[in-house]
This record gives C-alpha cells, structure tokens and sequence, in this order.
C-alpha cells in the first residue's frame, strides 16, 4: 500500500517534499514509507535525500500528564471549592511524587494556600501544561518560553527526526513490475513464460547456511580433546627423559633415532621440572629407586624427529600438571593422530615414517580394566573385534599391555599398538597428585587400516609408490562393512 502511494503520488508530482507530512496525509505509519522507499530506491524507481528534523517528544512523565492532568492541576482539584481539607488527609490520595510536584506547582501558581489544612486562593484553573503537551503530541509548534519550562520540568525531550524527499528516480515507473523468481510447470503449459520478465539470477546472494552435524554440550564434556602435534621436531627431553627412558636406552641410539643436524638442540626446557626429572632418572623418589646413572643434560637438549607422539602426551600432562597446581585437578581425555619417525629398515610392514593414533585418559580411580574396556571399544567401533593383549614392557608405563589383531590376509596375529598406565616417576615429578592415574595408548594408523582394507604391503598405503588409481578408486569410507 505504501509503495503504490508513493508511485501513484509521483505519477502526478514532483516530489515528496517530506515523507513525514506524506505519511501522515495518507494515513500510513512512517516507518512503513520509509520501507517502501528504501525499496523502491533500491531499484532506482525513486531518488530520495535525507530531511533530519529535531522534534521535541514527550518523555513517560510527560505523556502521563497529557492523559491524566498535570499535578498541580490535580491537586488543584483535589482540594474543596469552599473551605479546606487537612494537608495530610489531601496527601493520602495521591501517589507520593505527584503530591509533591503538585504542591510545589500548585504553590508557585498562588492556586492554593499551603498550610497544616490547604485551600483554594482561586476560583478555576486551566491545565496549560496538559494543553502544551497535548499540542506537541500532535506536532503543533509552541512557543519557546514553554518549551523551556517543559524541558526543565523534564516532560518533554529533542528527538531527532529522520525522513526522506522523494522523486522519480531513473525507472520509474507508476507500478512497480513484478519479477518471476520460479519458472513453473504452470509457466510452461501456458505459455506465459514468453511474457514473463525474470528477475536476475544474484550470484553475489549468500546461500542457506548448510547444515552440519552438531555436538551437544553433553557429548563435548565426553569427548577427547586433540593435541597440538604440529611439530615433528622434538627435543630428547620430550621425547623420552620427561617418559622416564634412561639415556642409555637403544631406542636413543642414532640406529633407531633419527637425530638433527642444525639446530642439533632444543632452546628452552622448564628448569625447576628438568631438575625433577633428573633426580628421578638419577636417584629416584616417589616410591623409586630410579636408574642410579648420572644424567645428562646435553643428551635431553638433543633434537630429533619425534619417535612418538607420546612425546606430546607428556608435554600436555606436564601442562595439565602445571594447571592442576593453580586451579586444582580436572580429569582430562586427550588424542593425536600425527606422523612419528624411526630410523629403521624398511619392509613389507615397516617404514621409517608412519602415523600413531594416540590416545590418554587422566583422572583419579583408574585402572588396567579401563584401559582395556578402552582399547576394545575403540576397535570394535573400526570393525576389529578379535583383540588380544600381551605384557610388555615400557619404560614409561606400569603395566604395559602390547594389542594385536588377527590379520586375515597374513594368517597371523598382527601387533596394532602399545598401552599402558604411566608410571609415577613420569607423573609425580610433573606435580600431580598422587592418586592421579594416567591410562594411555598409541596405535599405529597403518597397521588397522592394513588388517581392514586386506592391503599386505605397507608401502602400497603410505609413501611414493602408492598408486593413485587405487585411491581414486577406493570409496570414501568402507568401515565395519565386509
Ligand atoms: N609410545 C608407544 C609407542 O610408540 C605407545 C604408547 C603410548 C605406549 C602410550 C604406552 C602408552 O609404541
């Protein structure tokens, strides 16, 4: 409705001088107008300039008063034309702010005589404050002194105004044409497709948010949170001092390690906690012997190529750790799936780089039974029910627990990760509190996803002779379906 007035208006006009005037002469709400011409700007059916106007409105005060009287006339009237009323019996029938402006105007006005009883001083009183606002309600301009008193009384306030002039703007037209969104079966069988004028197709239009699947804070609280893995370059410490494997262990040899060039070592290590891990490897405490050799700080400065993401385990435990002594113990969950790096000879099952699926549980109470109500679950969610677990041993954890999985394809069971709860003398010198367990795990990425895609070489899965046709082929997820 709106937008026809303002068409039709300007099909015998000029202008619309003011939009405001324009509205209330029509009998449409402004912001209405303003809608429609915003619109019809927007397709250039209309040119449209700025007015501001600064107005005076009513405040809440204000408006009460032009519905319901001023105080002071109230008052006024509140008290008998003949005789007096006791002050106190006058004030019972007003609300308590009103009484008291009332008062006050009404004294100031010589209408009334204020005393212990009040009366009358004269015989009629006009409510000119009511008609004052009363004028500005409707827009009616006053007079400057009022507009003083009104704004000191606080009744009324300067608002700024916005509108618009309006002309005929380059296509223009006296109705707005109507554009085809859909072509419809309709369309087509009546042939009005050939009349139809279609709107433009707006590539620049965002599409409909796409929907994607969502956590509930429920199922967060019981998620693993990943660790930050990107690094591949490790220091020793991380990598095994901090996991309490002694200097002297094989695995730190460059045979199986593989050890940078440039820069040969690390920058920085958290001091008062390298000393702890020192004197655990050196003499022991918390319940241990330790390994009674003399450490060596320029071995833990060594970098390398991380062996294991285990290394990240013990960086985020160690922070955990640090947190923990602050603001006190929160249980965590943590996993990585990252690449790790081994000096060895490379065979149908063996490759000097690979991916470790990580994976720990920290929190008081538990117990081997969890770790592998843990490890069975998680693969038998990948498919693999046919676990089995064997002793083992890690200078880190106490018990160890190797997992295999019977591999069809070789006819054998085939080990698929280590396990295990770490030891005391990795977590009581990181500072957690003692009855604070750690169950933990890191699997190989290759090795299941061999048993379960029936791949025998792992160098067809990982590396530069991986066939890209194979892949290309492959459908984007097969697990759990035989
Ligand atoms: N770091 C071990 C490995 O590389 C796996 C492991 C992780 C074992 C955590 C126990 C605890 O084989």
């Amino acid at each position: 409705m709106a937008e026809q007035a303002i068409l039709s208006y300007l099909e015998t006009h000029e202008e619309i001088a003011d939009s405001g005037n324009f509205a209330a002469e029509c009998g449409i709400d402004h912001a209405e107008i303003v809608n429609a011409i915003k619109s019809l700007h927007g397709f250039l059916y209309v040119e449209s300039q700025d007015i501001k106007k600064e107005t005076w409105v009513l405040t809440d005060e204000g408006k009460k008063y032009a519905a319901e009287g001023s105080p002071e006339v109230q008052l006024f009237l509140a008290v008998p034309a003949e005789g007096s009323i006791a002050k106190d019996e006058l004030q019972k029938k007003f609300d308590p702010a009103i009484f008291k402006i009332g008062c006050s105007q009404a004294g100031k006005n010589k209408w009334v005589e204020m005393g212990r009883q009040v009366s009358r001083k004269v015989v009629q009183v006009e409510d000119k404050v009511k008609d004052l606002l009363l004028k500005i309600q409707k827009g009616q301009v006053i007079g400057q002194v009022d507009i003083n008193s009104l704004k000191a009384r606080k009744l009324i306030v300067l608002q700024t105004w916005k509108g618009y002039s309006v002309r005929k703007g380059p296509s223009y037209a006296p109705q707005r044409e109507k554009f085809a969104t859909d072509l419809t079966r309709e369309n087509l069988q009546s042939g009005d497709w050939k009349k139809l004028k279609f709107k433009e197709y707006n590539f620049n239009a965002k599409g409909p948010p796409s929907e994607c699947g969502h956590l509930h804070p429920l199922n967060k609280a019981r998620c693993f949170e990943e660790m930050p893995t990107n690094r591949y370059v490790e220091s020793s410490f991380w990598n095994f001092d901090a996991l309490f494997q002694p200097q002297q262990h094989p695995a730190r040899d460059s045979h199986d390690t593989f050890f940078l060039k440039t820069p040969s070592t690390t920058m920085q290590l958290p001091e008062d906690y390298v000393e702890r891990v020192k004197q655990v490897h050196e003499s022991g405490g918390y319940g241990s012997r330790g390994y009674n050799y003399e450490w060596k700080r320029e071995e833990a400065n060594k970098n390398l190529l991380r062996t294991h993401t285990t290394a990240i385990s013990s960086r985020m435990l160690y922070k955990l750790a640090q947190d923990t002594k602050q603001n006190g113990f929160t249980p965590k969950k943590y996993f990585s799936i990252d690449r790790v790096f081994r000096n060895e000879a490379v065979d149908r099952t063996h490759l000097a780089e690979f991916h470790q699926i990580e994976g720990l549980i920290c929190d008081r109470g538990l117990t081997l039974g969890h770790l592998i109500g843990v490890l069975e679950d998680f693969f038998k969610r990948l498919g693999m029910s046919n676990l089995r677990f064997k002793p083992a041993y890690n200078p880190y954890t106490e018990p160890s627990m190797e997992i295999f999985s019977y591999h069809e394809g070789f006819g054998k069971w085939v080990e698929i990760g280590n396990s295990g709860m770490f030891r005391p003398e990795m977590l009581q010198p990181m500072g957690f509190p003692e009855d604070v367990r750690v169950i933990a795990w890191g699997l190989s990425l290759e090795r299941p996803t061999m048993i379960l895609y029936g791949i025998d070489n792992i160098r067809d899965l990982f590396g530069h002779r991986v066939d890209l046709d194979l892949i290309k082929k492959s459908p984007l997820c097969l697990i759990g379906i035989k």
